[in-house]
């Protein structure tokens, strides 16, 4: 599939399905606490991204059975909320969230601490938080597609975690997953020049240990090989003709 390039009207309504994610990102952050399960944050988001007149992009992608992923300590990405996985203190969880507004699909993912964890484990949220504003500070029209993913490489390579090869950032507009394809690791080539209109998810997948994933045998769940925490963090993002634009996020 070819790379879009949005429109005016169309960056219009992206602004709006990132700004209304942003809003839903909010509130399930809010109710993180020990003793509620992985399906109640589930439950929730869905409750909030329908009350928007919005639709859940997630519910149903490829058969995923549920609309917002929550992935809990070790689990990467795609965690299958349950009833009967209730949060600690002391646990990390991703919520990765997405929604269709007059069809346009945001994407955005936050990890959370349950309560208080290690400095170990705080330092890995943090990092990997920062290694999505080091990419995207190449993401400005004129430079380079991979400049995006070398950035993030090198900014993680000096804390010595893991960088998920497996999972991708991706384009974003009126379908969930366009092209390109976004690593968070540095690739031979250049890759495309980035032009203004360009709608990315970036996202980078950072593990405490090994960068090595294993997929669990309910085919979703993400996990590290060496059940050390991960730590996810995403935008939906506009390349402009300056500062990149970050739709899911206004702070
Ligand atoms: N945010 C994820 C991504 O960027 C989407 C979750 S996959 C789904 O690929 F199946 F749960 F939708
Ligand atoms: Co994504």
């Amino acid at each position: 599939m070819a790379v879009t390039v949005k429109s005016a009207k169309e960056i219009e309504l992206m602004r709006e399905a990132g700004r209304l994610l942003e809003k839903v990102h909010d509130e399930m952050g809010q109710m993180i606490r020990p003793g509620i399960s992985t399906m109640d944050i589930n439950e929730y988001g869905d409750k909030l991204i329908r009350k928007m007149g919005c639709i859940p992009n997630f519910l149903n992608y490829g058969g995923y059975p549920a609309s917002i992923c929550v992935s809990v300590n070790e689990e990467v990405v795609h965690g299958i909320p349950r009833r009967d996985r209730i949060l600690q203190e002391g646990d990390i969880v991703s919520l990765d969230a997405g929604l269709i507004y007059k069809g346009y699909h945001s994407d955005a993912a936050r990890t959370y601490t349950v309560g208080k964890v290690s400095e170990e484990v705080q330092r890995l949220l943090d990092v990997t938080k920062q290694s999505f504003f080091e990419g995207i500070k190449m993401a400005r029209a004129g430079n380079h597609l991979f400049d995006i993913s070398a950035a993030i490489d090198d900014y993680i390579h000096q804390f010595g975690y893991g960088i998920v090869e497996d999972l991708v950032g991706h384009g974003i507009g009126t379908s969930l997953h366009e092209d390109p394809q976004v690593p968070n690791f540095r690739q031979k080539r250049r890759g495309m020049k980035l032009v203004p209109g360009m709608t990315l998810a970036v996202e980078p997948m950072i593990n405490l240990g090994t960068f090595e994933v294993v997929w669990q045998k309910d085919k979703w769940t993400v996990t590290t090989k060496d059940h050390k925490p991960s730590a996810h963090y995403e935008n939906t993002i506009l390349i402009t003709d300056g500062e990149p634009e970050i739709l899911t996020l206004h702070r």
